[in-house]
C-alpha cells in the first residue's frame, strides 16, 4: 500500500512535507493564482511589481502543465495539510540558459511560519534527488531580505550578482 501511495504521488507530482501539500497548478486555480500573484506584497519582487493579466496567468499554468508532462517539474500550489486554501506557490523553471531555478511565494497571512523554506526545500530536494538535476539555481533581489533568508536556510551558495529592474540580484546555486 505504501508503495502504491508512493507511485501515485510520483505520477501526480505531489510533494508532501510535515505541514504542507504541494500539487501542480491547474486551470481550476486561475482565480486563486490571479488574486495571489497580483497582491502588491507578493508581486513586488516576484514579478518586479508587474500586475499579471488573466491571460498571462493562463499561459503560466499551461506552461507548467506542459513542463510537468515533459520534465516532471513546473509550478506547485501550496496548501496546508488538511486545508483547502491556497497558501502559496513554489516551482522550478529555466533561468535563462543557465539551468533551473527555484521560485516561491506565500500569501502574506502565511509569512513567518517557515512555510516557504519547508516548501522550497521539498522542491529543491525533489529536483536534486528524484528528478536528477545536477544543480538548482535561485535569483533573488538583494533587497528581498525575506527571500535571501530562505535561500540561505536552504544552504544555497551565492555565485554572481547581476543587475535587475529593482536593483542588484544575487544568483545562488545548490548542487547535488
Ligand atoms: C519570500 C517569502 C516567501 C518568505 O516568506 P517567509 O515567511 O519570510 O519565509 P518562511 O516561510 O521560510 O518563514 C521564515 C520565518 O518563519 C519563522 N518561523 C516561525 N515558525 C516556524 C517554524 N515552525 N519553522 C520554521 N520557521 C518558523 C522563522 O523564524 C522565520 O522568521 P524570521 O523571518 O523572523 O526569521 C515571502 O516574503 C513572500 O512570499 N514574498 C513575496 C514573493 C517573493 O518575493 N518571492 C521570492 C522571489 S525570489
Amino acid at each position: 500500500m505504501k508503495d502504491l501511495v508512493g507511485s501515485l504521488a510520483t505520477v501526480n507530482h505531489l510533494l508532501t512535507t510535515e505541514r504542507l501539500i504541494l500539487r501542480p497548478v491547474t486551470v481550476q486555480d486561475q482565480a486563486g493564482l490571479l488574486a495571489h500573484w497580483t497582491a502588491p506584497d507578493v508581486r513586488k519582487f516576484l514579478f518586479d511589481g508587474v500586475v499579471l493579466s488573466p491571460a498571462e496567468i493562463t499561459e503560466a499554468v499551461e506552461d507548467s502543465v506542459g513542463s510537468f508532462a515533459a520534465a516532471g517539474y513546473g509550478l506547485w500550489l501550496i496548501r496546508e495539510a488538511g486545508g483547502n486554501d491556497l497558501v502559496g506557490t513554489a516551482g522550478l523553471r529555466p533561468l535563462e540558459d543557465l539551468g533551473i531555478e527555484v521560485l516561491y511565494s506565500l500569501e502574506p497571512g502565511a509569512w513567518g511560519k517557515g512555510y516557504a523554506t519547508e516548501a522550497a526545500r521539498a522542491v529543491v530536494e525533489h529536483a536534486l534527488g528524484p528528478l536528477g538535476l545536477p544543480e538548482v539555481l535561485a535569483e533573488v533581489d538583494a533587497d528581498n531580505a525575506a527571500s535571501v533568508a530562505v535561500v540561505e536556510r536552504l544552504g544555497m551558495t551565492p555565485f554572481e550578482v547581476v543587475p535587475g529592474l529593482l536593483g542588484p540580484m544575487t544568483r545562488y546555486r545548490r548542487t547535488r
